[in-house]
């Protein structure tokens, strides 16, 4: 052991004892105390008596505390801490990963071919909704866990991200798509509801809807299909819709696309596993254990996705639910078993700052807009908790439904829209230099995109207890 080797260039040694006195898990693996007295080196979570200051140094990597003649602990195994190059791998993979999901580029090919060239771990998504976001991240390469309380966002879950493609038998897939896709229609709760009382579908497509909806339940329940099958009819049935996306309301006269035939296609299944919860994120998070990323896209004020995606939940629930006013919305939709605390003016600010405070992960992303209870300033102090803060931002249009007005059932104005653009920011929390690394990666990868629109507009050092 040469016990007169220094602190290397570029650790820190007084944040770094700092971490070490706080046993402080963020740093796990980013840095490793050698005790000079017992020649043996640790991570910074190591349980053993912390030594004293004089007699440790800090280097980047066990392999230099190894070169340097140092053993490893037996208690906190310091050769298996995760490797400050796989992070670094990952800080890249995130900043691209939120770029290609700021410019909407999910789909596109390059998504794939990215994923094999990045080695992204454990990702988070805790409000996922459509599973946007957390498909996105499998497609990087991440091990993706995703949360939400809502049911079709669940079975969406269970399809795109718990779903390995490479394990769905193909042909057997196919065949039920072509079986159901095949059934005459057979009018039930959808066509009377969303046809006869509302309008979201035509009623052929409707008594379509109904019939294969059945089906599904009757000869698929049990298998691991369940949730491709349900996933492929909600987005057949998205597909010829006659709203403007949300289902509040439906639009005066029938969409263009309502008329198009509903047609069953094969979900975008991705390699690799994932998880899916359907679980308050406030009671969750406790037990979902660390992750290199937590990416959180909470509901920003008082409206509520339940009633937002009352059509999707009732074609995942199947339970013909009694229903209220022109837009026929779920009679549960009142309850406030189904209310969000995120839904709650006076509740959300706390319930956010205690979630993002206790979220195990290495990088929190918060995604959030200008029309939300809580204004930027607000925000990044919420977020300082974990470090640092960089907050990106970039200027999306609102939702089709404000661009089009407001109407009434019978189609006539009834108010008028405030603004038609508004400013998305995403806040990068954690320590210094992996919030720097992930801001700078996401404004890089966005330009590469053609994307000029997202832009670091501050960069707020809160020096984390490393102060790093
Ligand atoms: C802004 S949306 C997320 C959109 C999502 N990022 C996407 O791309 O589709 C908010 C989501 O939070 C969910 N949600 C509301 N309260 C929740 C809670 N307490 N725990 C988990 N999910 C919740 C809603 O069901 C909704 O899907």
């Amino acid at each position: 052991m040469d016990s007169h080797v220094a602190d290397p260039a570029g650790v820190d040694s007084d944040a770094c004892y700092r971490a070490l006195l706080a046993r402080d898990a963020r740093f796990d693996g980013r840095f490793f105390a050698c005790v000079r007295t017992t020649g043996i080196y640790c991570r910074p979570i190591c349980p053993s008596r912390t030594p004293k200051r004089d007699n440790v140094i800090f280097v980047a990597s066990a392999d230099a505390a190894e070169s340097a003649g140092f053993r490893p602990c037996r208690r906190c195994r310091p050769e298996t801490a995760p490797r400050l190059g796989a992070w670094l791998g990952t800080k890249a993979s995130v900043g691209r990963a939120i770029a290609l999901i700021e410019a909407g580029a999910l789909d596109s090919g390059d998504v794939e071919d990215l994923a094999a060239r990045l080695g992204m771990g454990e990702a988070l998504d805790l409000f996922t909704g459509t599973t946007r976001v957390a498909a996105a991240l499998k497609r990087a390469g991440a091990h993706v866990t995703a949360v939400d309380v809502a049911r079709y966002s669940e079975v969406f879950a269970k399809a795109r991200i718990e779903t390995d493609a490479g394990a769905v038998d193909g042909t057997e897939l196919d065949a039920a798509l072509a079986h159901l896709q095949a059934l005459p229609g057979r009018a039930g709760y959808v066509t009377e509801t969303f046809c006869v009382r509302s309008r979201y579908f035509q009623p052929f497509n409707g008594a379509r809807i109904d019939a294969i909806r059945d089906a599904i339940e009757r000869e698929y329940r049990h298998s691991p299909l369940y949730p491709v099958l349900l996933t492929s009819l909600i987005e057949a049935a998205d597909r010829v819709d006659s709203t403007t996306g949300l289902q509040m309301a439906y639009v005066k006269q029938w969409a263009a696309r309502s008329h198009k035939p509903l047609e069953l296609r094969r979900p975008a299944l991705i390699a690799g596993r994932g998880r899916a919860l359907r679980a308050d994120a406030c009671h969750a998070v406790a037990g979902l254990g660390r992750v290199d990323l937590a990416y959180l896209d909470p509901p920003y004020n008082q409206h509520r996705y339940f009633t937002n995606y009352h059509v999707w939940e009732t074609l995942v629930a199947w339970d013909a639910p009694e229903h209220y006013g022109v837009a026929c919305k779920r009679m549960d939709s009142r309850d406030p078993a189904t209310k969000s605390v995120f839904n709650r003016k006076r509740e959300m600010p706390g319930a956010l700052g205690a979630l993002v405070a206790a979220i195990d992960a290495e990088v929190v992303l918060l995604s959030y807009n200008d029309e939300s209870w809580l204004d930027l300033a607000e925000l990044v102090e919420l977020c300082a908790v974990r470090g640092d803060v960089a907050v990106l931002a970039s200027e999306g249009r609102r939702y089709v439904g404000a661009q089009i007005g407001i109407h009434n059932p019978s189609g006539g104005r009834v108010g008028t829209v405030s603004h038609l653009r508004n400013v998305e920011y995403l806040l990068v929390a954690g320590a210094s230099d992996a919030v720097a690394a992930v801001a700078a990666e996401a404004v890089a990868a966005g330009e590469a995109l053609g994307r000029g629109g997202l832009d670091v507009v501050d960069l707020h050092h809160v020096a984390g207890p490393g102060g790093t």
